[in-house]
């Protein structure tokens, strides 16, 4: 009698080896290239054989692709955002789709402070103009920023990383407002409409999964009540602002500044206007990006996929109403 095949794994990229080590021996594992920006054609070509599905969240997985995927057991999602699933699609196909939330936490917290201090403080530019010749003396009135103790936090979305950022934020000495669908006992902040909010806060950061309802939830009339000196934070996703209506407020000087890590699209096509503008500082979304976070998310997403493939639940589902009436 010959062994049954170890069931097939197609991760979309290539990930450390020491990361996914948890599934040598228990699956074979076919990879896309380490730098994949689309679900690579000798994957694709093997979809139909798939038992498992390894993604990042820069590959759309639709529904063309899911119903390709005719033995699929679980996608397994390396981030704790999943709006490049269709998860509509997996949960009536019966499939799993597991995430990584939790251990990436305190790591996107601090680059949202560092984001915040840096465009509170202007360290950009200061950086820049030290390197390039402008540092002419100790100026008194150059590179002036903002205080961040006193000032106003508006969290939107207070969720795990917003109340992580809020701990920190207290210790700058701010005082916090939020906007969430959930009133939070355990943090000493006030909660508030979005539009209280976005008037009142110096400084708003944005921690909200992008879903139907969060889709340029900073649109034009929204981005047009924050206070001119007000600054935005976005460390979540780049669709939850309207791009051109923050590139028309932030061109126009409505609002001081925007520092984002992450935009629509990904990556930023360098001849993107938001590059052009001064009060706009853009990093190539490294919320997560330490050594440990990543490692740590690797290995949570082989627990989701080795669960799936054994037919156990995920340890973090997204779509827990698959197991129903299991
Ligand atoms: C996530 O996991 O959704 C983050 O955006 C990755 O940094």
């Amino acid at each position: 009698m010959t062994e049954p095949k170890p069931p097939l794994v197609l991760m979309t990229h290539t990930l450390p080896a020491e990361w996914i080590s948890s599934l040598q021996g228990k699956c074979r594992v076919l990879l896309g290239p380490i730098d994949a920006t689309a679900f690579a054609p000798h994957l694709l070509d093997q979809i139909s054989e798939a038992q498992g599905l390894f993604t990042l969240l820069t590959i759309p997985i639709d529904r063309d692709i899911l119903t390709r995927a005719v033995q699929l057991q679980v996608v397994s999602n390396m981030a704790a955002g999943v709006d490049n699933i269709d998860i509509a699609a997996c949960t009536q196909l019966g499939i799993p789709v597991g995430n990584t939330p939790g251990v990436l936490t305190e790591g996107t917290a601090d680059l949202t402070m560092a984001l915040l201090l840096s465009i509170a403080r202007n360290l950009p530019q200061a950086s820049h103009d030290a390197r390039t010749g402008k540092w002419k003396t100790w100026s008194p009135t150059g590179w002036l920023g903002a205080d961040l103790s006193g000032a106003t936090l508006g969290i939107i979305g207070m969720g795990k990383i917003g109340q992580a950022v809020a701990r920190r934020a207290l210790g700058f000495g701010m005082n916090i407002v939020y906007y969430d669908t959930q009133p939070k006992e355990d943090i000493p902040a006030t909660l508030l409409s979005i539009e209280e909010l976005l008037k009142t806060s110096d400084f708003v950061s944005l921690h909200t999964p992008l879903t139907e309802n969060t889709y340029h939830l900073l649109n034009t009339t929204r981005l047009g009540l924050l206070k001119s000196t007000a600054f935005l934070i976005n460390t979540s996703r780049g669709a939850v602002i309207d791009p051109d209506a923050l590139h028309r407020s932030l061109s126009e000087g409505k609002f001081a500044g925007a520092a984002l890590d992450v935009t629509d699209p990904e990556p930023l096509p360098l001849d993107h206007p938001l590059f052009q503008l001064t009060n706009c500082f853009i990093l190539p979304h490294i919320g997560s990006a330490t050594y440990n976070t990543r490692c740590r998310m690797a290995e949570l997403a082989c627990e989701n996929l080795l669960a799936g493939l054994s037919g156990k639940r995920l340890p973090h589902c997204v779509n827990p109403e698959v197991y129903r009436g299991c």
